[in-house]
């Protein structure tokens, strides 16, 4: 198995510490890990229960041995965290951060080192998400491919229509609250009606990671013609609907491109 390096990252809250549980929870990956001190609590349990994984000093002492460096706080927290670190050539640095443009990156690391924008998920943790990125050195992409691939878009107007679609997971499990809710004002034990949903919802698992299957034929193969799902689907997905989720999208790709 090939050793990807080390890797060093500045900011280990939520996504930080997924990446770290994919990079290091199994075989391959990066020889050693290097964490800045903030995120204390998740560095510190990273650290216990990894052996490659250690906690810097500081954020300065993350970056001299990494060959890649993990830029993973939150968007405010960028000029803070970066002010003071050292790069070097042939390093390259990777960003989470949702909406703030290679441009700003650049700014605040006062660098020309190669910048790979990117938008991990949290099943990274498990190596099971692809990662949508900029165009990315080979380095970078071995990384993510061990985290459940990559997909390159070919610029940041691209990565920007992805980061806005990151914003729909709350509001799918809200589709599926509103039916168990429904159900319980018409006399079902709500319990009994989200143990059903949520069941038959997350049995359609299998199906979706199917790609050979286009979404069309998925839902034709789920519905009866003239049945309750076709029937459902027409009436609620109607053009009210669909034109106030799309504007909603709109909205939120206008913030992750202001
Ligand atoms: N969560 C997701 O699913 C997800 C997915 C894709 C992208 N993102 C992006 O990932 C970034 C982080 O999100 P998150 O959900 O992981 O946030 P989070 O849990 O709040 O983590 C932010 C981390 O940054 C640390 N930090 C704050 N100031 C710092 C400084 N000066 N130096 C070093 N570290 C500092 C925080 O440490 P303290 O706890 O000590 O303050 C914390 O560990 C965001 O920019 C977001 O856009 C998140």
């Amino acid at each position: 198995m090939q050793d990807l390096g080390t890797v060093g990252l500045i900011g280990v809250g939520t996504i930080a510490t997924a990446m770290v549980e994919g990079l290091v929870g199994g075989d391959g990956g990066p020889s050693r890990v290097i964490l800045s001190p903030r995120g204390a609590r998740n560095a510190a349990e990273l650290s216990a229960r990894h052996e490659r994984v250690e906690v810097a000093a500081s954020n300065r002492e993350v970056t001299p041995g990494a060959d890649v460096v993990v830029l993973s706080m939150l968007p405010d927290q960028l000029h803070d965290a970066v002010h003071d670190l050292r790069l070097h050539d042939g390093q390259i640095v990777i960003s989470v951060l949702a909406g703030v443009s290679l441009t700003e990156l650049r700014d605040a690391l006062d660098t020309d080192l190669p910048i790979v924008r990117t938008i991990p998920l949290p099943p990274v943790a498990r190596r099971g998400a692809v990662t949508v990125m900029t165009p990315a050195p080979s380095v970078v992409t071995q990384l993510f491919d061990l985290l459940g691939g990559c997909l390159e878009v070919a610029d940041e107007a691209q990565l920007s229509v992805f980061s806005a679609m990151t914003g729909c997971f709350t509001g799918l499990l809200e589709y599926v609250a509103t039916l168990s809710r429904w159900a319980g004002s018409r006399g079902v034990s709500p319990v009994d009606a989200e143990r059903f949903i949520r069941d038959a919802v997350a049995g359609l698992a299998p199906a979706l990671r199917d790609r050979e299957t286009s979404m069309d034929q998925l839902i034709r193969s789920h519905e009866t013609p003239g049945g309750l799902n076709e029937q459902l689907r027409h009436e609620f997905f109607d053009q009210g609907t669909v034109g106030s989720l799309e504007s909603a999208l709109d909205h939120l790709l206008r913030r992750v491109t202001e």
